[in-house]
């Protein structure tokens, strides 16, 4: 409980204008920096604020960040300091709305930032271990503690910090912060049907990609009998599982990632003769496959592409000339499943952007929407989209 205390302890007083003052009333946990008054620049990255009116009242508390389009994360509204009690109460009411999950998966992300009340800190637990990671600087010990009470209330032996993505601590080391011996390289868990393996110390976000249960979820219960399935960029192949437990009978993993094809081919390929491991950029690939090789379904999941807004018209570019090229090789009334995973592109722009690269051959099958363990509290936080499209038949 210290941990976050002595930062609660020490807000800086920072008077906020209408603009921003208008955010916080409609309960919007970000205040942009073109909504800041000029004294914004005395502040220092991760300072945590007491947020004040034109009135001299205290309207909430928020963390600066000195980087980005977001300057201040609103913790908490009103004039009460936000406290270890009430961070805790948030903490406590994020694991019970997961309480539904646990039937189908021991695989959770028990917290998920701002949108469950705790700006800058993810939780992600996979069976007995529990990954916590910050992407806001000044809540690190916020992270720390956070961890350690999910720990104690899930009864998890082993928590590992994964360090920030920005500011002090970027690119340290992975730290175990509870349990003994050396850092879990492989840690097995189960969601429905399937057993997945998620690598925690290395592998690239907590481990996994758990946002894409639902897109497993939906490809596990289909009957894909004899089936031929490319995944493109597939990260170590848990998408792949899915089909293989739906009876898929070929599936050709790509990405550029060696590691997780290593991975994925230990780890994700119950029948290992089904699978293939192609370790290449897909942008390359793609274009220089053979014309004629016809596949059922065809699912693409690419990286996020934008750090800025500004990077969007090229993203939907390159997104319009994969797409283009990857509807190719569906083969006759099969599958072209889109995902984009960055909340700079809209959910209408890339509706309409898969929707011209496909080019009226396809219809729109599903869109999945978000898990319940990554909540959209607002929409910017709107970072996930699954379109699963079927080729329509030829004219006759
Ligand atoms: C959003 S993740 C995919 C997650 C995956 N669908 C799953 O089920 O876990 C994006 C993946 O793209 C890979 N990647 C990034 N750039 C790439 C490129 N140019 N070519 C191939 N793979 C790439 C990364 O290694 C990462 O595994």
């Amino acid at each position: 409980m210290t941990a976050p205390r002595r930062a609660l302890r020490t807000p800086q007083r920072y008077q906020l204008n209408k603009h921003a003052i208008a955010l916080i009333t409609a309960d919007h946990p970000w205040i942009f920096r073109d909504q800041l008054s000029t004294a914004a620049a005395a502040l220092a990255d991760g300072q945590w604020l007491a947020l004040y009116d034109g009135l001299n009242q205290i309207v909430g508390h928020g963390i600066y960040q000195a980087e980005g389009a977001v300057a201040i994360r609103v913790i908490s509204r009103g004039p009460e300091r936000p406290t270890a009690a009430s961070l805790g109460a948030a903490l406590d009411a994020a694991i019970e709305r997961r309480a539904g999950l646990r039937a189908e998966t021991d695989a959770v992300r028990v917290l998920h930032g701002e949108n469950d009340g705790v700006p800058g800190v993810v939780i992600d637990v996979f069976a007995g271990v529990a990954v916590v990671q910050t992407y806001v600087p000044g809540t690190r010990a916020l992270g720390r503690w956070a961890a350690g009470r999910v720990a104690e209330r899930l009864g998890l032996a082993t928590v590992i910090e994964k360090p920030p993505r920005r500011g002090r601590g970027a690119g340290a080391a992975v730290r175990l912060l509870r349990g003994a011996g050396p850092l879990p390289e492989v840690v097995g868990f189960r969601e429905g049907p399937l057993t997945l393996a998620a690598n925690p110390s290395t592998g690239q976000k907590s481990g996994t990609f758990l946002d894409l249960r639902g897109l497993r979820r939906d490809l596990a219960a289909r009957s894909l009998a004899g089936q031929r399935v490319l995944d493109l960029f597939s990260y170590t192949g848990g998408l792949g599982r899915a089909c293989e437990h739906a009876g898929a009978r070929e599936i050709w993993h790509v990405d550029a990632s060696e590691d997780a094809l290593v991975f994925g081919e230990a780890h994700h390929a119950a029948v290992a003769d089904r699978h293939r491991w192609i370790e290449a950029d897909v942008f390359e690939w793609l274009p220089a496959l053979d014309r004629a090789e016809r596949f059922d379904v065809v699912i693409v999941d690419p990286p996020n592409m934008t750090s800025s807004k500004d990077q969007v018209p090229r993203v939907l570019g390159a997104y319009k000339k994969l797409y283009r090229t990857a509807q190719r090789h569906v083969g006759e009334r099969g599958l072209l499943i889109a995902c984009c995973c960055t909340s700079r592109v809209t959910r209408n722009e890339f509706r309409k952007t898969v929707g011209n690269a496909l080019g009226g051959h396809f219809e729109l099958e599903r869109e999945l929407t978000p898990e319940v363990d990554h909540p959209v509290r607002f929409p910017q936080a709107d970072y996930l989209k699954v379109l699963i499209f079927r080729r329509r038949p030829p004219r006759s």
